[in-house]
């Protein structure tokens, strides 16, 4: 039996203020804001600017989140955030947080699951919270992607975007947990599908590195679309069977915002008509382990959540990595 439950109680999202139109792309490789309209459906993205890192990113979601908890930064006893952008290799960009907020009192670290990042990370935070190991998490996705992007890749350069998302967790009854069902999977066969090859233990930073220009990130694009759709449908559908909920009761379901044919594709195939998938990608691209956060955040400050709403969130990323989880709006 569980000890406590979880629920959320505030939201928060930061985009940086530099946008990158698809115009501006066209200035800077072989492409057109009709391809990339028609292909992924994103108009525009946002970029850091050069001395943001992902933790400054991160506290500006985390303090909007904060305040609508009413929650104090020394409240907190865990800081989990989700990222493929570190600021630095080590120590994790969750002390970067905890130092920012000044979060005395936090347990704090990073989680590496790119695009599924924030699904594994509100999953852990969970755990630690139904066990009473923590009371009162903040739990963000923050990505400063654009420094992983090769801006003279026109396969990758145009899909990205900056950003970052945050949530408060907080311990609550059992019975008023929100997290109704939860399914979390990968595939480490595939981690060549997308990737940076260079900068790791692998292949050490160096001269070599910045020769090859492996310290970008490479996709196999159309292969990642099929497998994409293919597990978020299967995680969604598994959370959904454990929890025992049609897709036709839910409310909305948030997935990963990567491209609009894959998010429209997903929610086609579990019946959901396309007003009850959320989307945002158009404004921001594809901010990894950001997307689910900021779309919670936009949809809870626009009130499109409303309490006992069944809302699915359902991920993908490299790795591979996925994962989903079902829950109930309190
Ligand atoms: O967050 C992690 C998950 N990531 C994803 O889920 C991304 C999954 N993949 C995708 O979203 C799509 O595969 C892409 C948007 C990356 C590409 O769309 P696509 O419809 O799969 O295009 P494609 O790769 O099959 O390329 C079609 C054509 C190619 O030209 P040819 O070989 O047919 O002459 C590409 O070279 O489109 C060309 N192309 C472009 N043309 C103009 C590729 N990128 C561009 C571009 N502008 N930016």
């Amino acid at each position: 039996m569980r000890r406590f439950g979880v629920t959320v109680t505030g939201t928060g999202s930061y985009t940086p203020e530099r946008v990158l139109t698809n115009h501006d792309l066209e200035k800077m490789v072989d492409t057109s804001d009709e391809w990339i309209r028609a292909r992924t459906g994103i108009l525009e993205r946002r970029i850091a600017a050069p001395e943001q890192t992902s933790s400054d990113l991160a506290c500006r979601a985390a303090e909007k989140a904060l305040t609508m908890a009413e929650t104090k930064a020394d409240d907190l006893d865990l800081i989990i955030v989700a990222t493929l952008s570190p600021d630095r290799p080590f120590p994790n960009t969750a002390c970067f947080v905890q130092r920012k907020l000044q979060a005395d009192q936090a347990a704090c670290f990073s989680l590496e699951a790119a695009c599924s990042g924030f699904i594994y990370a509100f999953q852990v935070a969970g755990g630690l919270i139904r066990d009473g190991v923590c009371r009162k998490a903040l739990v963000v996705g923050a990505e400063k992607i654009s420094m992983h992007v090769d801006w003279t890749d026109r396969n990758t350069c145009v899909l990205f975007g900056d950003g970052a998302g945050a949530v408060i967790l907080e311990a609550t009854e059992p019975e008023n947990d929100i997290a109704l069902a939860a399914e979390m999977g990968s595939d480490g066969t595939l981690t060549d599908l997308l990737t940076v090859r260079g900068g790791g233990s692998e292949n050490p930073p160096g001269p070599e590195i910045l020769k090859q220009r492996s310290h970008y990130l490479t996709m196999e694009g159309r292969e990642v679309f099929k497998l994409a759709v293919n597990a978020m449908v299967n995680s969604a559908s598994s959370t959904l069977n454990k929890a025992n909920i049609s897709s036709e009761q839910l409310k909305w379901l948030v997935p990963h915002q990567a491209n609009i044919r894959i998010v429209q594709a997903v929610g086609k195939r579990l019946g959901i008509a396309n007003g009850n998938v959320y989307m945002n990608l158009h404004k921001y691209g594809n901010t990894s382990a950001a997307t689910i956060p900021i779309c919670l955040d936009e949809m809870n400050r626009g009130e499109q959540l409303q309490s006992g709403d069944y809302v699915l969130m359902v991920s993908f990323g490299a790795g591979l990595t996925w994962g989903s989880v079902l829950l109930q709006w309190p």
